[in-house]
Formats: structure tokens, C-alpha cells, sequence
């Protein structure tokens, strides 16, 4: 990815996201199967940077780890410390790693060095220290008091009084002590010496705690007992839930965008603290519905988000959401009670000060308290530093649904938690113009100059339908066998370069655009089957910075959320001459030409069974507008459309032609 990501105004949102796994819970469970006895098949692990570095790290410590495909792993467990007694550690940013592994580590009886990137290195862990060191835990700082990176190295332990630890920093200290624990197989106690910030994180901690066969016993949130001869076994199979904080991107879109947007992977049978979000989105006005593994998020009914004034100490990463909601809110907001932001990825108080003012935004910000009041207007092109913070790239990304521009700089940092953002933003909110119409309307030559006028992806439907019918011929599929048919569409090694088209590494551009593969291409379109399985890779075209989709369901069955509908037609006569012309552009001599009354009347009984067939017929849609073509020739007809797009997205300028 390049070092920066534009993203155009959005208006509207709706469809449905696929969460990539937690982050949290991920994390939390490769290491617990990795420490566990017997084997833990992992399923749905997210996968992104802070996975990855775990998953190395307990290769490193001779774990074996292996990838049963996609997003499935097998983890052998230990049965207890790791068996790799002298190891050199790089953990990244991934404090889901860093820490949990210190504490784990300073009870393994070895040798032991972690380091991080610079930005680890400012992170404290001196707490968690501290807290280790009371059970006679052998660390030390190999540069700066307090700061990673660390050296730890066997010790004699004992757990004979009440470790006293700190939670007012960060709750993964504790997290990683009561992970690490069970490993001693005695009894111990935390208690705490402050509030406990982040609470719901520490409750996923307990429960994978519990999955794994280890109950602690809890007295509020002040003290922790793990009773003794607990040790880690596997559940054999863990389903990773997708990741609540990820989603709050989603739902704010679609509270923001209209919606629906349906968010599946996180439900109201979520173990994720951040799950909150929602509720709170609800709070704002916006409307949410709650499935057992999906939110559905839609716009206020009174259209406007409500300002707020909140404590999001339990959410800490979903409330950075919120402070990109507040922008869009009817008056002043307040975030409170986040101090835990400045110890992040970076320090998220004065970063998201110093990026919201960039947008125009009122701001002013406390030790652990931010206020955000809405620009009166907002900034267009703002180009936004991200700090190399995940959640900055992501949640800015909303301030498009203010109707500007923005750019995201260093985007790949989203990779952290979550490579596929901006394409799964995209599918939700990139600006669709569905082109429908009949053969021969001019639809395609109008789809293809629209897309790269305006510098937007281009989806030749009709090209899939034509491949499918062009690979049955080859394979020799029956064009009546609709199960055979299907099964190709799903499969079909398809692939487009703007407006050239391959059928595995072959280019198939004029083979396809034949009469008998079109006409095949109108018989299989008919089946229900064939059109399923072509529908989620046509939605796939749906990419920043918009997408012009030219078929026959583009605005009523694939994106009927589309911004700009257009219906293309012409007089059956104009077509025929139209189809003609391109038979001699294609070079065929005048003898071998069928004459026009023949072509004519094939493209009629093309219309006819495209518009008769029982799923996704061709018709104009009601919010589709008519454009007649018979007059026109191609530079009208193109201008024609322009002039359409241009009134449904007047923020939409094409590129400069260079
Ligand atoms: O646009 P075209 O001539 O390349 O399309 C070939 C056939 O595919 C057409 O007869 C109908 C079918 N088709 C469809 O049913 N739905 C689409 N979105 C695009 C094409």
C-alpha cells in the first residue's frame, strides 16, 4: 500500500461485514492452548500483525503451530512452561503479546530477552514487574526503568503472600499475571492496590481462563483467588468471535450512512466488553438491532446523532469511535475517564486532538479527558496522521460520511488488527453507478468511459456471465445443467484488467463478446443458481473510490444501494444498426453479416428471455433514470450520463485528464 489512502465523500452505507477475529481473545487463546495440555484446534484466528507475532513467538519457544488453512490452526500444548529454555523475543507493538508472554516467561525457569518496536519501549510494564518480582521472579529492565525491553531469567519462586498489583495503567497486567499463574499449580492471590480500568478486557480473560479449565475466584473487582492444582487443559476446539472493537467502525457507518449495515461475527452472545458500543450507539439515537452473532446499525430515525457526555473507561478502544461520532453529534461531546489512551499504540488523547482540529473540529483535551465539538464546516482533504495506530486509520476514515474527502496517511497500518479495512469499508460505502439496459443500449461503451473518467473500477457483469457460458462450452457442462453450471460460476478462475478479460492466465476479451456465447451467456443467466453464485464476487468490485457496474440487476438485485441508477435503452432498430457496425468493426466481411431484420429480431429474444426469467429480470427500477440512446452517439450519450452521475454526486469531479 502507498503512503497514503483517499477516501471520497461517502453518503450512504448498507450491506453486511464479515469481522476479522478478535484481537484480544486471539491472543489470549493461542497462548493458553500453547501452555494447556493436549491439542486446541483454533478456528476463525484473526489474522494480522499482532496474531502473527504471537504465533512466531511460540514457535520460538518451541511450540509447534500449524495452519490447518485459512483461518485454522492446530496448537500442541506443553502442558505447562515452554520447552525452549533461551530465547531472544520480537514482539512488535502487540501488547496482547508482550505482555501476557513477560508474565508466562518469568514463570518458565529460562533465559529470556523481549523487545519490541520504539514505541514498545515507551509503553510502561513496570506494574506487571513489580507484581511478578513479589513471587521471587528474576527481571530486569535492559535499558530504561520501567520500560520494556526486558531480560528474564531463572529464579526460585514462591507464592506466599497476596501479590499486590496496580490496575490503573493497564489491565493487561493483570491479565497476563492471572494467565501466567496456573502455570505454579499453588494457590495465589492478586490483590488489587488501585482501581481496575478496562474491566470487561479482564472478563475475557477469565472466561477463555475458564474454556481452558482454570476458575478464579473473584471478590469484586479487588481481589482474584486462584485455588490450587488448577492446571490448563483443552477444550479442543476454540471458534474465535470477530472483533468487537473492529465492528464499532461498521456500525458508526451505518448509523452515519443510513444503513442497514449488518455486522456479523459479535452479538449479543458476545464475551467482548466493546460489544458496549453498540449499546451506546443506541443511546446516541441510532437504531440497533441485536442478533446472537450479528448487530444491524441504521441512522437515527430523527436523523441526527445525540451529543454525549460519557465515561468509556470499560471501552477505551471502541470509544475512539465515538470521538469521530461526536463530530457528527448535535452539540459538544465528552469522552472521560480514557487515560489509558496515552499508554497505546501511541498517545491517542493528544493524536486525536491534534487530527480532529484538522477537520475543523473544536477540541480540547485533559490529562484523561477529551471534548470534541462538531466543525461548523468540515475540512475538506484533510490529510490525517495515523501514528501508527490502527484505530487512528480506521475510525478516521468516517469523517467522509461528512460529505469531504480525506486521506488517511500510512494506511498500512491498519494491519495491525485489521488488513482488509478499507476494502471491507469499501463494500459497504464506495459510491456504486449502476448502469442497466438491455443489448446493444451502449450501457457498456458508457460504463467503461464513465469509469475511467472518473477514476473508478469498473464491473463488466455481463463479461462473468459470458465466462461461465464460455468455460461450459469448454468443459463441456451441459447449458441445462444448473447445478453444473453453478458449481463453475463459483469456481471460475476469472480475472480483469480494466477492460481486458482472462479465463485463467488466457486472454478471452473477443471470444467472449461472440453471438453464440452471448446467447448461451442469456440462457444460463436464467438460473437462480448460476446468478447466486456470481452475486458476492460482482459485490467484490466494490472498491474505493467507486465502482461503475454495467448489467441488467446492477441497481435492483447487486447493489441496490447503488448512489446513481441509470437506464440505458434505444430503439430495437438503433440496436441492430448498432450491433452491425461493431460485426464490421470486428473485421467480419459484409457477405458473412447476417442481415439486420435477423439481427434485430436476436436481439429482441435476448430481451424477452432476459426480461422474463423469474429472478432478477431485466426492468428499470423505479429510482433508476432513463436514458434513451436512440438519438445519441457515443460522446452524447457518455455526457448524458456524466451530467446524471454529476446531479446524484455533485461532489464527484472527474480526475484532471493529465
Ligand atoms: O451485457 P452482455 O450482453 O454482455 O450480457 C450477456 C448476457 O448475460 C445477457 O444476455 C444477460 C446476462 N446478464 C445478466 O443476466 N445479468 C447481468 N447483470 C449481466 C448480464
Amino acid at each position: 500500500m502507498s503512503v497514503f489512502f483517499d477516501i471520497p465523500p461517502l453518503i450512504r452505507a448498507s450491506g453486511e461485514v464479515r469481522l476479522p477475529g478478535s484481537k484480544s481473545i486471539s491472543n489470549r487463546t493461542l497462548l493458553l492452548a500453547a501452555i494447556a495440555e493436549g491439542a486446541t484446534e483454533v478456528h476463525d484466528l484473526l489474522d494480522a500483525d499482532d496474531t502473527r507475532i504471537m504465533l512466531a513467538a511460540l514457535a520460538r519457544l518451541g511450540v509447534s503451530v500449524t495452519q490447518l488453512g485459512g483461518h485454522s490452526w492446530r496448537i500442541e500444548g506443553c502442558g505447562g512452561a515452554f520447552p525452549v529454555k533461551e530465547a531472544e523475543l520480537f514482539l512488535g507493538n502487540a501488547g496482547t503479546a508482550f505482555r501476557p508472554l513477560t508474565a508466562v516467561l518469568a514463570l518458565s525457569g529460562g533465559r529470556y530477552r523481549l523487545r519490541g518496536v520504539a514505541r514498545m519501549h515507551e509503553r510502561p510494564i513496570g506494574d506487571l514487574v513489580e507484581g511478578l518480582r513479589q513471587l521471587g521472579c528474576d527481571i530486569r529492565y535492559l535499558e530504561r526503568e520501567g520500560y520494556p525491553p526486558l531480560e528474564i531469567r531463572p529464579a526460585s519462586l514462591q507464592v506466599a503472600t497476596p501479590i499486590r498489583l496496580r490496575g490503573d495503567v493497564s489491565s493487561q497486567f493483570l491479565t497476563a499475571l492471572l494467565m501466567a499463574l496456573p502455570l505454579l499449580s499453588e494457590s495465589a492471590q492478586i490483590e488489587l492496590a488501585t482501581e481496575l480500568i478496562s474491566k470487561p478486557y479482564v472478563e475475557i480473560t477469565l472466561k477463555l481462563m475458564a474454556r481452558f479449565g482454570v476458575t478464579v475466584e473473584r471478590d469484586d473487582w479487588r481481589r482474584f483467588l486462584l485455588p490450587a492444582g488448577q492446571r490448563y487443559r483443552s477444550p479442543g476446539l476454540i471458534h474465535v468471535e470477530g472483533d468487537a472493537s473492529s465492528a464499532s467502525y461498521f456500525l458508526a457507518a451505518g448509523a452515519l450512512g443510513g444503513g442497514p449495515v449488518r455486522v456479523v461475527g459479535v452479538g449479543s452472545h458476545s464475551i467482548q466488553g466493546d460489544v458496549a458500543f453498540a449499546k451506546i450507539l443506541a443511546d446516541l439515537g441510532a437504531q440497533i438491532e441485536w442478533e446472537e452473532h450479528a448487530i444491524v446499525a441504521r441512522a437515527p430515525a430523527t436523523g441526527k446523532l445525540r451529543a454525549f457526555d460519557l465515561d468509556l473507561n470499560a471501552i477505551p478502544d471502541a470509544a475512539m469511535t465515538l470521538a469521530i461520532l461526536a463530530l457528527f453529534a448535535d452539540g459538544p461531546s465528552v469522552l472521560r475517564n480514557i487515560a489509558s489512551w496515552r499508554v497505546k499504540e501511541t498517545d491517542r488523547i493528544a493524536a486525536m486532538a491534534k487530527e480532529l482540529a484538522k477537520i475543523g473540529a473544536k477540541v480540547e483535551e485533559g490529562a484523561d479527558w477529551l471534548a470534541v465539538s462538531p466543525p461548523t464546516t468540515f475540512v475538506s482533504h484533510a490529510a490525517i496522521a495515523t501514528y501508527d495506530d490502527h484505530r487512528m486509520a480506521m475510525c478516521f476514515a468516517l469523517v467522509a460520511f461528512a460529505g469531504v474527502p480525506i486521506r488517511i496517511l500510512d494506511p498500512a497500518c491498519v494491519g495491525k488488527t485489521f488488513p482488509g479495512f478499507f476494502d471491507a469499508l469499501a463494500r459497504i460505502a464506495a459510491p456504486v453507478i449502476a448502469l442497466d439496459g438491455p443489448s446493444a443500449s451502449g450501457k457498456g461503451t458508457v460504463a467503461a468511459r464513465l469509469a475511467r473518467a472518473l477514476g473508478f473500477h469498473l464491473l463488466d457483469s455481463g463479461a462473468l456471465y459470458r465466462l461461465v457460458a464460455l468455460a461450459a462450452l469448454e468443459a463441456g457442462v451441459s447449458l441445462e445443467d444448473e447445478a453444473g453450471l453453478a458449481a463453475l460460476a463459483a469456481a471460475l478462475p476469472a480475472r480483469f484488467d480494466g477492460e481486458r478479460v482472462f479465463l485463467a492466465e488466457k486472454e478471452v476479451s473477443v471470444e467472449i463478446r461472440r453471438e453464440e456465447i452471448g446467447r448461451a451467456a442469456s440462457q444460463i443467466a436464467a438460473y437462480p443458481k448460476v446468478r447466486e453464485a456470481l452475486l458476492e464476487r460482482q459485490r467484490d468490485f466494490r472498491r474505493f473510490p467507486g465502482l461503475v457496474a454495467d448489467g441488467r440487476d446492477m441497481g435492483s438485485v447487486v447493489f441496490p444501494d447503488a448512489a446513481v441508477k441509470v437506464f440505458l435503452t434505444a430503439s430495437p432498430r438503433a440496436r441492430a444498426e448498432r450491433r452491425y457496425n461493431q460485426l464490421i468493426e470486428k473485421g467480419i466481411p459484409a457477405n458473412m453479416l447476417p442481415p439486420l431484420t435477423v439481427l434485430a429480431q436476436e436481439l429482441a429474444e435476448r430481451d424477452r428471455r432476459d426480461a422474463e426469467r423469474q429472478v432478477a429480470p431485466l426492468k428499470r427500477c423505479e429510482d433508476a433514470e432513463l436514458l434513451d440512446t436512440t438519438e445519441l452517439g457515443i460522446e452524447e450519450a457518455v455526457a448524458a450520463a456524466m451530467a446524471i452521475v454529476q446531479r446524484r454526486l455533485p461532489f464527484i469531479n472527474p480526475p484532471p485528464v493529465a
